[in-house]
């Protein structure tokens, strides 16, 4: 068991469908939401390593990773089809 940001004793593999309100965490060791990854994508963050250094999602058990991956690669992809202002 871990404990996460919040001293919340939990089992990592639950980490990816953790929810609170209607905010996904996808890292419950650290207790970083879908919003914060969302977030640091807005703010620049283009690849999983700088994903992680920004935000230190899956630094702990990586039980996270394949979820936090997904967000970024979800986001992006939205994120380039998205319509360019001329
Ligand atoms: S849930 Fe353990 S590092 Fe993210």
């Amino acid at each position: 068991m871990y404990l996460n940001a919040n001293g919340l004793q939990l089992d990592p593999v639950a980490a990816s469908i953790a929810l609170e309100g209607q905010a996904m965490y996808v890292c419950v060791c650290h207790g970083i939401s879908e919003k914060r990854l969302h977030q640091a994508i807005e703010e620049g963050v283009c690849s999983f390593e700088q994903l992680q250094s920004c935000t230190g999602v899956a630094t702990c058990c990586g039980a996270c990773e394949p979820c936090a991956r997904q967000v970024l690669d979800e986001t992006l992809d939205s994120r380039s089809r998205a319509p360019q202002a001329s």
